[in-house]
């Protein structure tokens, strides 16, 4: 899909994905991470910055949350976010997601290139090559980091699937969290979210 298309429902985005909606699944994902303060979280894709209030409970304003998404409008509310709350602790960066690897960590963070925990929610449903994106993020964990992944499967063509095609535009049948169960070790998933339309699936880098 054209990144544009989120630069429009970037204005609406947080009215049409309230807090409710995702917040089971969203605060499953972020106990998964087991962030502890002083640690650094990657989001990819940080969309508006919905994560960061969750991020926060653990980190309390220590360590560093970076934030990537590649639409200028999404991240103008995560931005904002950030600057209601005064938060120090995040750095958010304008990215493709199939770009962020171990070299643009070098580039980037060159004092530090692995990261203790990653999250990608409702991301690798609308990536191309979503199995490289999940290959490379688990390249930029430290040993025994965490990778969670949060988005939705639905296997089986249904109305509902075809919606959150249409307004998200992803593919909701991709086998995301069955590609990440043979790469990581520690594998757990719970797909009882919205429905059991979303899933939240966490690994340990082998
Ligand atoms: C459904 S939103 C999810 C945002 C956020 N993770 C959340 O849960 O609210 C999908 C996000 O993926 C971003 N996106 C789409 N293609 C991308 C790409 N190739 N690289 C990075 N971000 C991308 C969009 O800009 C959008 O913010």
């Amino acid at each position: 899909m054209d990144i544009s298309y989120y630069d429009k429902f970037s204005k609406v985005y947080d009215w049409l994905s309230p807090k409710w909606y995702y917040h089971n699944a969203r605060n499953h994902a972020i106990q998964q991470l087991r962030l502890k303060p002083g640690q650094t979280v990657l989001n990819i894709p940080c969309g508006t910055g919905q994560n960061f209030e969750y991020f926060q409970e653990y980190l309390k304003g220590t360590g560093s949350i970076i934030g990537i998404d590649l639409s200028e409008g999404m991240l103008e509310k995560a931005k904002d976010k950030k600057a209601a709350k005064e938060w120090q602790n995040i750095q958010i960066y304008r990215e493709d997601a199939t770009q962020v690897d171990t070299n643009w960590m070098i580039n980037n963070f060159p004092l530090s290139t692995k990261v203790d925990a990653i999250l990608c929610d409702l991301g690798l449903s609308g990536f191309p090559q979503w199995e490289m994106v999940i290959d490379n993020m688990l390249e930029l964990l430290k040993p025994d980091g965490v990778l969670v992944i949060m988005d939705w499967y639905l296997p089986i063509p249904s109305l509902r699937g075809e919606f959150i095609k249409w307004i998200g535009g992803g593919e909701v049948n991709r086998p995301i969290y069955q590609y990440l169960a043979n790469k990581v070790s520690d594998f757990s998933v719970n797909t009882s979210f919205n429905r059991g339309g979303v899933f939240v699936a966490a690994g340990i880098k082998k």
